[in-house]
C-alpha cells in the first residue's frame, strides 16, 4: 500500500474519507460486473413475487432469503398493477445484494483487497469478517431517499463493532444524492434494532426517543470516484433522492469483528467471509 491512511478524527466524527484510494479502472471493473448481473437477470423470474396478492409477505421473503445469494432489488413502484416492469430493467434496479463478496469473482477479489483489511484493522477490527455486500445504483431521477438510520440496527454485535465500507463507483455529490452524516457531537446511542423473529416476521424496535438530526444540519460527503468512506455502526446517516440525470453508483461492505457476538436476531445469518 503506497497511500498513507490517516485515521485522525474517526473516533470523534464516526467516519473517515480516504479520497481516491482506488483507481478509476478498479471502479469501472466493478460497475461492469454489476451491469453484467443486471443484464443476466430476468425480471420475469420474480414477477410472481411482485404481483402476488400477499405482496408484502413475499417481498419480505425475497429479502430475508437473500443473505447468501445475489439478487436484484427493484426501486419502489418499479412494477405496474399487473406485475410488469413499468420502465426499462436497467433503470428499475435499486440494488444488488447481499452475497456479492462470496459468489461473484470480481466482487470477491475486490472485497479481499489488502487495502480493505488494512483499513479495517487500523480502525480496530482485530478479526474483520464481511457479512454483507451491496451494489447500490441510486438511479437518475428515481433513486429514492434513504432515511436516517444507523447500520448497527441491522448488524448488531455485542459489543457493537460493525463498520460500513462505502466505495464511490462514481462521483457522489449533493446533486446526485451523496451520503450525508450527522455532525460530530455527543454520542448517539443505537436508536433502532431490526429483529428477525423465529417465525421470520421482522420488527423494527425503537430503543430511545432522541430524534434524528435535521436533514439540513447534516454533513454531506461529496467524494470522487474511487474514494472510500468508512463509518461506524452508530453514525446516523441518510441520503436524499437523486433528482439529477446522473446515477450515483456505490458498493458497500458491512464488516464486523469476529471476536464480538453477532446477534442471532439479526436478519442476515449467512456465513461471513473472514478477511
Ligand atoms: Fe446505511
Amino acid at each position: 500500500m503506497n497511500k498513507e491512511i490517516v485515521t485522525t478524527g474517526f473516533q470523534e466524527n464516526g467516519y473517515l474519507v480516504i479520497p481516491e484510494l482506488f483507481c478509476a479502472t478498479e471502479m469501472e471493473a466493478l460497475q461492469c460486473a454489476a451491469l453484467g448481473i443486471v443484464e443476466q437477470f430476468d425480471p420475469e423470474s420474480t414477477r410472481a413475487i411482485f404481483s402476488t396478492q400477499d405482496h408484502d409477505k413475499t417481498k419480505n421473503e425475497y429479502f430475508l432469503t437473500s443473505g447468501d445469494k445475489i439478487r436484484c432489488f427493484f426501486e419502489e413502484d418499479a412494477f405496474d398493477d399487473d406485475g410488469h416492469l413499468a420502465q426499462d430493467k436497467a433503470l428499475s434496479i435499486n440494488k444488488i445484494g447481499h452475497a456479492l463478496h462470496q459468489l461473484n469473482p470480481d466482487f470477491r477479489s475486490f472485497s479481499l483487497d489488502p487495502r480493505i483489511k488494512h483499513v479495517a484493522k487500523l480502525l480496530g477490527l482485530q478479526a474483520p469478517q464481511i457479512h454483507q455486500s451491496m451494489y447500490i445504483f441510486k438511479q437518475p431521477k428515481i433513486g429514492g431517499v434513504v432515511r436516517w438510520h444507523q447500520d448497527a440496527t441491522y448488524f448488531y454485535t455485542d459489543p457493537i463493532s460493525v463498520l460500513t465500507f462505502w466505495f464511490a463507483i462514481e462521483d457522489a455529490t449533493l446533486v446526485n444524492g451523496c451520503l450525508q452524516v450527522r455532525k460530530a457531537g455527543d454520542r448517539f446511542l443505537l436508536k433502532e434494532q431490526f429483529i428477525r423473529h423465529s417465525d421470520d416476521t421482522t420488527e423494527l424496535v425503537t430503543l430511545h426517543d432522541k430524534p434524528w438530526p435535521e436533514d439540513n444540519d447534516a454533513t454531506p460527503l461529496e467524494v470522487k470516484k474511487g474514494s472510500l468512506v468508512v463509518f461506524d455502526g452508530l453514525l446516523p446517516h441518510f441520503s436524499a433522492p437523486n433528482l439529477s440525470d446522473k446515477s450515483r453508483h456505490a458498493f458497500t461492505l458491512h464488516i464486523t469483528c469476529a471476536t464480538t457476538k453477532y446477534a442471532e436476531t439479526n436478519w442476515l445469518q449467512a456465513t461471513p467471509l473472514a478477511i
